[in-house]
């Protein structure tokens, strides 16, 4: 299968086939990480990142990926460059995406909900990029989907429920259950990881339950994906609205604060609007309590995690957590999407 030159957006654009391919080669990468067949993978290239947010997992592991694989990661930000924006005249995203194309092999993205006037901005953003660029553009977190994240986090619970580390059964996550729960808290969180999650445990055939508060439905666009993926494989999707009975049973639980699809207003993001609405919702955290309701489930979340809020110490960091396999596998994957997009295999 060829993937050379494909964008990676949103893991839904790609095909079932093309993301098995990337996690068996995931999973190869990390079973023998400094293998000589990884080290010239992107040997004299450059691949860009280009940095709206902060970040401590993808830039990390965006750099290291880039050097395993015998290239270079280059941070760029929007204040070193001279880019139109709205409101400042500058440089067309046409021009400067046709110009880094001469220079990298690749360019990834993030550019999350506050820093765009409306919900999806960031991710025409990079829609925008991928017309202009005849190379990848890798997501790196927008405003809508985070698909290494995803791929990530897959990579993990099938690792859990598969032979450990490097060695994952994607056969066995089938038919579990995958609880996706809001979770209190003050950080007014993006849609973006728990919106790709929702695609890749749906798409690989597990049971998705969502639940949240009323007022906090995600992207309808989103769920009617969710809904079809469960309904090609022959699985359930449900969401509840109190913050119990979605564990009864579940296999792998995911809690994570999100904000209401009301965050923005007049062109801007209501951070502190959303903060006070969510206060309203204390006691939506995933305790040790509620864990023993489910079926001796994994807990994953993508990190950073708001330990207290969103979950207890006791929970995130005990025997049954995936937080870090899942962090560690963002390394591997984006090698592999990397190596594949872009790479010299
Ligand atoms: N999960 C994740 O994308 O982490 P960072 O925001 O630290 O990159």
């Amino acid at each position: 299968m060829d993937l050379y030159g494909k964008d990676f957006i949103v893991s839904q654009e790609w095909t079932k086939s093309q993301l098995d391919e990337l996690l068996e080669l995931a999973a190869r990468m990390k079973r023998d990480r400094y293998s000589s067949r990884w080290t010239s993978i992107l040997e004299h290239r450059t691949f860009f990142m280009f940095f709206y947010n902060p970040s401590v997992r993808t830039r990390q592991s965006f750099e290291c990926a880039a050097t395993e694989l015998g290239g270079h990661a280059q941070f760029l930000e929007p204040k070193a460059m001279r880019l139109k924006t709205a409101t400042t005249a500058g440089e067309t995203i046409e021009d400067a995406a046709k110009v880094m194309a001469r220079y990298a092999c690749g360019l990834g993205i993030r550019i999350l909900e506050d820093k765009v006037p409306h919900y999806g901005a960031g991710n025409e953003l990079l829609r925008e990029y991928a017309q202009w660029a005849d190379i990848p553009i890798l997501n790196m977190a927008d405003d809508r989907f985070h698909p290494c994240q995803g791929m990530a986090d897959v990579m993990g619970w099938a690792e859990w429920y598969g032979e450990g580390p490097g060695r994952p059964s994607y056969e066995n996550l089938k038919g579990k259950n995958f609880l996706l729960t809001w979770a209190s808290g003050a950080l007014a969180r993006s849609w973006c990881s728990v919106q790709e999650a929702l695609l890749v445990a749906s798409r690989f055939g597990m049971n998705v339950t969502i639940s949240r508060p009323e007022g906090y439905d995600l992207d309808p666009e989103v769920y009617a994906w969710t809904h079809a993926n469960c309904e090609a494989n022959g699985r359930d999707f449900c969401v509840v609205d109190d913050p119990e009975t979605g564990y009864d049973g579940a296999h792998v639980v995911y809690s994570r604060n999100w904000v209401t699809a009301g965050a923005y207003q007049d062109g801007e993001f209501q951070k502190k609007a959303e903060v006070e609405k969510a206060m309203a919702y204390p006691g939506w955290t995933t305790t040790a309590g509620r864990m023993a309701r489910t079926d001796n489930a994994i807990f994953t979340h993508p990190m950073p995690i708001d330990r207290g809020s969103e979950v207890t110490d006791e929970v995130a960091s005990g025997p049954r957590s995936a937080v870090y396999d899942v962090a560690e596998n963002r390394l591997h994957v984006q090698k592999a999407v990397m190596a594949l997009t872009m790479g010299n295999l």
